[in-house]
Protein backbone atom coordinates (compact mmCIF):
# COMPACT_ATOMS: atom_id res chain seq x y z
CA UNK A 1 0.00 0.00 0.00
CA UNK A 2 1.37 3.53 -0.59
CA UNK A 3 1.23 6.91 1.03
CA UNK A 4 1.02 10.54 0.05
CA UNK A 5 3.67 12.50 1.79
CA UNK A 6 3.43 15.78 -0.05
CA UNK A 7 2.81 17.40 -3.50
CA UNK A 8 3.69 14.40 -5.99
CA UNK A 9 5.72 12.53 -3.82
CA UNK A 10 4.55 9.04 -2.01
CA UNK A 11 6.19 6.29 0.21
CA UNK A 12 5.85 3.24 -1.45
CA UNK A 13 8.18 0.66 1.29
CA UNK A 14 7.59 -2.05 3.49
CA UNK A 15 6.27 -1.92 7.17
CA UNK A 16 7.86 -4.92 9.20
CA UNK A 17 5.83 -6.02 11.48
CA UNK A 18 7.65 -9.14 12.56
CA UNK A 19 11.09 -8.26 12.94
CA UNK A 20 12.46 -8.44 16.31
CA UNK A 21 16.51 -8.52 15.50
CA UNK A 22 17.77 -6.08 13.08
CA UNK A 23 21.66 -6.34 12.12
CA UNK A 24 21.41 -9.88 12.05
CA UNK A 25 20.79 -10.72 15.56
CA UNK A 26 22.54 -7.39 16.90
CA UNK A 27 19.47 -5.00 17.56
CA UNK A 28 16.28 -5.27 19.20
CA UNK A 29 13.17 -3.77 17.31
CA UNK A 30 10.32 -4.66 19.82
CA UNK A 31 8.64 -2.33 17.55
CA UNK A 32 9.26 -3.82 14.14
CA UNK A 33 10.53 -1.29 11.40
CA UNK A 34 10.14 -0.16 8.23
CA UNK A 35 11.85 0.17 5.02
CA UNK A 36 11.18 3.46 3.31
CA UNK A 37 11.04 4.03 -0.26
CA UNK A 38 9.76 7.49 -1.82
CA UNK A 39 8.01 7.43 -5.54
CA UNK A 40 8.10 10.73 -7.00
CA UNK A 41 6.22 11.90 -9.97
CA UNK A 42 6.97 15.17 -11.49
CA UNK A 43 7.95 15.56 -15.16
CA UNK A 44 10.51 13.21 -14.20
CA UNK A 45 9.74 9.86 -12.11
CA UNK A 46 12.20 9.43 -9.63
CA UNK A 47 12.30 6.35 -6.87
CA UNK A 48 14.56 7.15 -3.02
CA UNK A 49 15.45 3.63 -2.10
CA UNK A 50 13.89 0.33 -1.76
CA UNK A 51 13.32 -1.39 0.96
CA UNK A 52 15.24 -5.25 2.50
CA UNK A 53 15.75 -7.96 0.24
CA UNK A 54 13.32 -10.24 1.60
CA UNK A 55 10.65 -7.81 0.27
CA UNK A 56 12.19 -7.58 -3.11
CA UNK A 57 9.84 -9.08 -5.10
CA UNK A 58 6.68 -7.51 -3.25
CA UNK A 59 8.11 -4.24 -3.27
CA UNK A 60 8.22 -4.75 -7.12
CA UNK A 61 4.71 -5.84 -7.47
CA UNK A 62 3.21 -3.04 -5.45
CA UNK A 63 5.34 -0.26 -7.36
CA UNK A 64 4.09 -1.47 -10.45
CA UNK A 65 0.53 -0.72 -9.66
CA UNK A 66 1.92 2.76 -9.01
CA UNK A 67 4.01 3.21 -12.16
CA UNK A 68 4.90 1.78 -15.69
CA UNK A 69 8.90 1.25 -14.47
CA UNK A 70 9.75 1.89 -17.75
CA UNK A 71 8.78 5.80 -17.14
CA UNK A 72 10.78 5.75 -14.01
CA UNK A 73 13.90 7.99 -15.35
CA UNK A 74 16.22 8.09 -11.80
CA UNK A 75 16.79 5.59 -9.06
CA UNK A 76 18.36 7.53 -6.19
CA UNK A 77 20.44 5.49 -4.01
CA UNK A 78 21.08 7.27 -0.83
CA UNK A 79 22.68 4.27 1.12
CA UNK A 80 24.20 0.82 -0.30
CA UNK A 81 23.01 -1.08 2.78
CA UNK A 82 20.82 -3.58 2.12
CA UNK A 83 17.88 -2.69 3.87
CA UNK A 84 17.61 0.43 1.47
CA UNK A 85 19.60 -1.15 -1.48
CA UNK A 86 17.82 -5.00 -1.11
CA UNK A 87 15.63 -4.86 -4.05
CA UNK A 88 17.58 -2.82 -6.74
CA UNK A 89 18.99 -6.13 -7.91
CA UNK A 90 15.48 -7.39 -8.63
CA UNK A 91 14.50 -4.49 -10.13
CA UNK A 92 17.63 -3.29 -12.16
CA UNK A 93 16.60 -6.69 -13.60
CA UNK A 94 13.27 -4.88 -14.76
CA UNK A 95 14.90 -1.34 -16.09
CA UNK A 96 18.83 -2.43 -16.85
CA UNK A 97 20.48 0.91 -17.80
CA UNK A 98 18.13 3.53 -16.10
CA UNK A 99 20.60 5.69 -13.97
CA UNK A 100 21.40 5.07 -10.34
CA UNK A 101 22.41 8.46 -8.53
CA UNK A 102 24.70 7.98 -5.53
CA UNK A 103 27.79 9.02 -4.12
CA UNK A 104 31.33 7.65 -5.16
CA UNK A 105 31.47 5.55 -2.01
CA UNK A 106 28.24 3.78 -2.68
CA UNK A 107 29.31 2.48 -6.32
CA UNK A 108 31.94 0.93 -4.39
CA UNK A 109 29.61 -1.00 -1.89
CA UNK A 110 26.93 -1.29 -4.38
CA UNK A 111 28.87 -3.32 -6.82
CA UNK A 112 30.36 -5.20 -3.92
CA UNK A 113 26.90 -6.00 -2.63
CA UNK A 114 25.32 -6.73 -6.12
CA UNK A 115 28.46 -7.28 -8.56
CA UNK A 116 26.46 -5.61 -11.38
CA UNK A 117 27.96 -2.45 -13.48
CA UNK A 118 24.48 -0.65 -13.56
CA UNK A 119 24.51 2.49 -14.77
CA UNK A 120 25.98 4.54 -11.77
CA UNK A 121 26.01 8.52 -11.61
CA UNK A 122 28.53 9.70 -9.19
CA UNK A 123 26.95 13.29 -7.22
CA UNK A 124 28.49 15.21 -4.65
CA UNK A 125 26.80 17.86 -2.51
CA UNK A 126 25.79 20.35 -4.11
CA UNK A 127 24.84 18.85 -7.50
CA UNK A 128 21.31 18.83 -8.68
CA UNK A 129 19.11 17.04 -11.00
CA UNK A 130 15.88 18.64 -12.68
CA UNK A 131 12.82 16.82 -12.18
CA UNK A 132 10.86 19.49 -14.22
CA UNK A 133 8.03 21.85 -12.95
CA UNK A 134 10.06 23.74 -11.54
CA UNK A 135 11.76 21.28 -8.71
CA UNK A 136 15.01 19.90 -8.14
CA UNK A 137 16.73 17.53 -6.39
CA UNK A 138 20.05 18.22 -4.03
CA UNK A 139 22.33 15.83 -3.07
CA UNK A 140 24.19 16.37 0.28
CA UNK A 141 26.95 13.40 0.92
CA UNK A 142 26.26 12.49 4.33
CA UNK A 143 29.42 10.34 5.24
CA UNK A 144 29.08 8.03 8.28
CA UNK A 145 25.42 8.53 8.65
CA UNK A 146 25.64 5.63 8.45
CA UNK A 147 28.21 4.49 6.41
CA UNK A 148 30.88 5.95 4.10
CA UNK A 149 28.28 5.91 1.47
CA UNK A 150 25.30 7.82 2.88
CA UNK A 151 23.95 10.76 1.30
CA UNK A 152 20.82 12.81 1.87
CA UNK A 153 18.38 14.33 -1.20
CA UNK A 154 16.68 17.42 -0.74
CA UNK A 155 13.51 18.12 -3.24
CA UNK A 156 12.93 21.89 -3.59
CA UNK A 157 9.38 23.32 -3.85
CA UNK A 158 7.70 20.74 -1.81
CA UNK A 159 10.88 20.88 0.76
CA UNK A 160 11.55 17.98 1.49
CA UNK A 161 14.96 16.22 3.38
CA UNK A 162 15.31 12.49 2.76
CA UNK A 163 17.75 11.84 5.26
CA UNK A 164 17.90 7.98 4.79
CA UNK A 165 19.05 6.44 8.29
CA UNK A 166 19.39 9.70 9.71
CA UNK A 167 16.29 10.52 11.84
CA UNK A 168 15.07 7.57 11.73
CA UNK A 169 13.70 4.64 14.53
CA UNK A 170 13.05 1.30 14.16
CA UNK A 171 9.33 2.06 14.44
CA UNK A 172 6.68 0.26 12.64
CA UNK A 173 3.58 2.12 12.16
CA UNK A 174 0.52 2.13 10.64
CA UNK A 175 0.42 6.03 10.96
CA UNK A 176 3.74 7.05 8.70
CA UNK A 177 3.88 11.03 10.21
CA UNK A 178 4.85 11.59 13.54
CA UNK A 179 1.95 13.79 14.35
CA UNK A 180 -0.23 10.70 14.36
CA UNK A 181 1.80 8.50 16.78
CA UNK A 182 2.53 8.24 20.40
CA UNK A 183 4.89 10.90 21.04
CA UNK A 184 6.70 8.70 23.46
CA UNK A 185 7.07 5.72 21.92
CA UNK A 186 8.45 7.76 18.96
CA UNK A 187 11.12 9.70 20.76
CA UNK A 188 12.38 6.34 22.57
CA UNK A 189 12.67 4.99 19.57
CA UNK A 190 14.43 7.48 17.90
CA UNK A 191 16.62 7.89 20.97
CA UNK A 192 17.11 3.79 20.97
CA UNK A 193 17.97 4.19 17.37
CA UNK A 194 20.80 7.15 18.16
CA UNK A 195 22.06 5.28 21.15
CA UNK A 196 22.85 2.26 19.37
CA UNK A 197 23.51 3.13 16.19
CA UNK A 198 24.93 6.57 15.91
CA UNK A 199 26.95 7.22 18.61
CA UNK A 200 30.36 6.80 17.17
CA UNK A 201 29.75 9.05 14.58
CA UNK A 202 28.32 12.11 16.74
CA UNK A 203 31.11 14.27 15.63
CA UNK A 204 29.79 14.11 11.85
CA UNK A 205 26.35 14.10 13.04
CA UNK A 206 27.46 17.78 14.58
CA UNK A 207 29.26 18.86 11.22
CA UNK A 208 26.41 17.73 9.10
CA UNK A 209 23.61 19.58 10.73
CA UNK A 210 25.84 22.51 11.04
CA UNK A 211 26.30 22.16 7.22
CA UNK A 212 22.56 21.72 6.47
CA UNK A 213 22.07 24.86 8.56
CA UNK A 214 24.87 26.52 6.77
CA UNK A 215 22.63 25.62 3.45
CA UNK A 216 19.39 27.80 4.37
CA UNK A 217 17.03 25.51 2.72
CA UNK A 218 13.21 25.30 3.78
CA UNK A 219 12.59 22.07 5.61
CA UNK A 220 8.71 20.87 5.42
CA UNK A 221 9.58 17.13 5.78
CA UNK A 222 12.33 15.19 7.23
CA UNK A 223 11.24 11.67 4.96
CA UNK A 224 14.06 9.20 6.87
CA UNK A 225 14.41 5.19 5.50
CA UNK A 226 13.23 3.87 9.09
CA UNK A 227 9.97 4.64 10.24
CA UNK A 228 7.82 7.63 10.67
CA UNK A 229 7.69 10.81 8.40
CA UNK A 230 8.43 14.28 11.01
CA UNK A 231 6.30 16.51 8.80
CA UNK A 232 5.18 18.14 12.00
CA UNK A 233 7.68 20.65 13.10
CA UNK A 234 10.23 18.57 11.64
CA UNK A 235 13.16 20.51 13.23
CA UNK A 236 12.54 19.04 16.30
CA UNK A 237 14.34 16.08 15.39
CA UNK A 238 17.60 17.71 14.64
CA UNK A 239 17.28 19.86 17.72
CA UNK A 240 17.41 16.29 19.52
CA UNK A 241 20.20 14.99 17.30
CA UNK A 242 22.09 18.15 17.85
CA UNK A 243 21.46 17.21 21.60
CA UNK A 244 22.57 13.55 21.29
CA UNK A 245 25.65 14.37 19.51
CA UNK A 246 26.75 16.39 22.00
CA UNK A 247 27.73 13.62 24.68
CA UNK A 248 24.43 13.26 25.86
CA UNK A 249 23.82 13.47 29.51
CA UNK A 250 20.94 12.96 31.79
CA UNK A 251 20.63 12.78 36.20
CA UNK A 252 21.14 9.30 35.57
CA UNK A 253 22.97 6.41 37.19
CA UNK A 254 22.73 3.50 35.51
CA UNK A 255 23.92 -0.15 37.42
CA UNK A 256 24.25 -2.59 35.52
CA UNK A 257 25.36 -6.32 36.60
CA UNK A 258 25.21 -10.19 36.47
CA UNK A 259 25.16 -12.66 39.63
CA UNK A 260 25.51 -16.10 39.40
CA UNK A 261 24.21 -16.44 43.19
CA UNK A 262 23.04 -13.30 44.05
CA UNK A 263 25.96 -12.14 45.82
CA UNK A 264 26.86 -8.80 43.55
CA UNK A 265 22.99 -8.89 43.16
CA UNK A 266 22.88 -7.51 46.52
CA UNK A 267 25.66 -5.33 46.32
CA UNK A 268 24.33 -3.77 43.18
CA UNK A 269 21.26 -3.47 45.23
CA UNK A 270 22.91 -1.67 48.32
CA UNK A 271 25.07 0.50 45.99
CA UNK A 272 21.89 1.87 44.62
CA UNK A 273 20.28 2.67 47.85
CA UNK A 274 23.50 4.72 48.62
CA UNK A 275 23.15 6.49 45.18
CA UNK A 276 19.51 7.10 45.94
CA UNK A 277 19.91 8.58 49.11
CA UNK A 278 22.95 10.89 48.07
CA UNK A 279 21.93 12.15 44.46
CA UNK A 280 18.13 12.69 45.39
CA UNK A 281 14.83 12.79 43.48
CA UNK A 282 16.10 14.99 40.62
CA UNK A 283 17.82 11.87 39.27
CA UNK A 284 17.14 8.17 38.05
CA UNK A 285 19.09 5.99 39.58
CA UNK A 286 18.19 2.56 37.29
CA UNK A 287 19.67 -1.30 37.93
CA UNK A 288 19.59 -3.43 35.04
CA UNK A 289 20.73 -6.84 35.08
CA UNK A 290 22.81 -7.79 31.67
CA UNK A 291 21.81 -10.85 31.82
CA UNK A 292 18.15 -10.97 31.76
CA UNK A 293 17.85 -7.55 30.21
CA UNK A 294 17.67 -6.52 26.99
CA UNK A 295 21.21 -5.43 25.85
CA UNK A 296 20.26 -2.29 23.22
CA UNK A 297 17.78 -1.17 25.80
CA UNK A 298 20.36 -1.09 28.43
CA UNK A 299 22.96 0.35 25.80
CA UNK A 300 20.61 3.37 25.52
CA UNK A 301 20.40 3.90 29.46
CA UNK A 302 24.02 3.89 29.52
CA UNK A 303 23.43 6.84 26.86
CA UNK A 304 21.43 8.68 29.02
CA UNK A 305 23.94 8.45 31.94
CA UNK A 306 25.85 10.58 33.85
CA UNK A 307 27.60 7.59 35.91
CA UNK A 308 27.91 3.74 34.93
CA UNK A 309 28.45 1.21 37.80
CA UNK A 310 28.87 -2.01 36.41
CA UNK A 311 29.21 -5.49 38.84
CA UNK A 312 30.48 -8.78 37.72
CA UNK A 313 31.56 -11.51 40.02
CA UNK A 314 34.51 -13.99 38.84
CA UNK A 315 34.51 -16.80 37.17
CA UNK A 316 37.28 -18.92 35.44
CA UNK A 317 39.22 -15.76 36.17
CA UNK A 318 37.15 -13.67 33.81
CA UNK A 319 33.87 -11.92 33.95
CA UNK A 320 30.46 -13.66 32.66
CA UNK A 321 29.61 -13.62 29.57
CA UNK A 322 27.24 -11.39 29.44
CA UNK A 323 29.13 -8.74 30.72
CA UNK A 324 31.84 -9.12 28.80
CA UNK A 325 29.61 -8.69 25.84
CA UNK A 326 28.00 -5.79 26.52
CA UNK A 327 31.51 -3.97 27.68
CA UNK A 328 32.61 -4.62 24.34
CA UNK A 329 29.43 -2.83 22.58
CA UNK A 330 29.78 0.08 24.63
CA UNK A 331 33.65 0.45 23.98
CA UNK A 332 33.02 0.52 20.13
CA UNK A 333 30.04 3.22 20.75
CA UNK A 334 32.65 5.38 22.14
CA UNK A 335 30.33 7.43 24.56
CA UNK A 336 32.06 10.00 25.66
CA UNK A 337 32.13 12.23 29.49
CA UNK A 338 31.06 9.32 31.70
CA UNK A 339 31.85 8.71 34.86
CA UNK A 340 32.38 4.72 36.11
CA UNK A 341 33.37 2.32 38.72
CA UNK A 342 33.18 -1.37 38.73
CA UNK A 343 32.29 -4.03 41.74
CA UNK A 344 31.40 -7.48 42.30
CA UNK A 345 31.37 -10.48 44.81
CA UNK A 346 33.93 -13.31 44.62
CA UNK A 347 35.23 -16.35 46.34
CA UNK A 348 38.30 -17.50 45.21
CA UNK A 349 40.53 -15.73 42.87
CA UNK A 350 38.61 -12.63 42.25
CA UNK A 351 39.77 -10.75 39.14
CA UNK A 352 36.31 -9.92 38.26
CA UNK A 353 35.93 -6.70 39.13
CA UNK A 354 39.25 -5.62 38.21
CA UNK A 355 38.75 -7.09 34.82
CA UNK A 356 35.16 -4.72 34.66
CA UNK A 357 36.80 -1.71 35.29
CA UNK A 358 39.46 -2.58 33.04
CA UNK A 359 36.54 -2.95 30.13
CA UNK A 360 34.98 0.49 31.28
CA UNK A 361 38.68 2.22 30.94
CA UNK A 362 38.87 0.79 27.34
CA UNK A 363 35.67 2.38 26.98
CA UNK A 364 36.95 5.59 27.63
CA UNK A 365 34.82 5.99 30.58
CA UNK A 366 36.96 7.70 33.89
CA UNK A 367 37.14 5.66 36.68
CA UNK A 368 36.01 7.51 39.60
CA UNK A 369 37.00 5.04 42.69
CA UNK A 370 38.85 1.53 42.97
CA UNK A 371 36.75 -1.42 42.43
CA UNK A 372 34.48 -2.66 45.26
CA UNK A 373 34.71 -6.08 45.94
CA UNK A 374 33.25 -8.26 48.67
CA UNK A 375 34.21 -12.30 49.38
CA UNK A 376 31.37 -14.75 49.41
CA UNK A 377 28.03 -13.88 50.03
CA UNK A 378 28.29 -10.28 51.31
CA UNK A 379 27.16 -10.01 55.10
CA UNK A 380 25.56 -6.41 56.28
CA UNK A 381 29.38 -4.85 56.77
CA UNK A 382 30.17 -5.24 53.20
CA UNK A 383 26.24 -4.49 52.36
CA UNK A 384 26.97 -1.23 54.44
CA UNK A 385 30.50 -0.29 52.33
CA UNK A 386 27.88 -0.86 49.38
CA UNK A 387 26.31 1.82 50.50
CA UNK A 388 29.12 4.23 51.58
CA UNK A 389 30.19 3.42 47.84
CA UNK A 390 27.19 4.45 46.01
CA UNK A 391 27.31 7.58 48.33
CA UNK A 392 30.70 8.43 47.00
CA UNK A 393 30.14 7.84 43.97
CA UNK A 394 26.75 9.95 43.98
CA UNK A 395 29.70 12.67 45.14
CA UNK A 396 31.55 12.25 41.40
CA UNK A 397 28.72 13.49 39.89
CA UNK A 398 26.41 15.96 41.69
FE1 LIG B 1 19.16 1.40 7.50
FE2 LIG B 1 22.59 1.82 7.44
O1 LIG B 1 20.95 1.07 6.95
Amino acid sequence: MTKHIKGNVHWVGKTDWEIRRFHGEEYSTHRGSTYNSYLIKEEKTVLIDTVWMPYAKEFIANLKKEVDLDKVDYIVANHAEIDHSGALGELMKLIPGKPIYCTRAATMSLKGHYHQDWNFQVVKTGDRLDLGNGKELVFIEAPMLHWPDSMFTYMTGENILFSNDAFGQHYANEHLFNDLVDGCELMAEAMKYYANILTPFSHFVREKIAQWSDLNLPLDVIAPSHGVVWRQNPSQIVERYKEWSGDYQEKQATIIYNTMWNGTKAMAENIVAGLKRSLGDEWNVKMFSVSKGDKNDIITEVFKSKLVVAGCPTINKGVLSAMSGILEEIRGLAFKNKKAAAFGAFGWSGEGAKMVEDGLKKAGFEIVAEPMKAMWAPDEESLEKCREFGHRLAQSVK
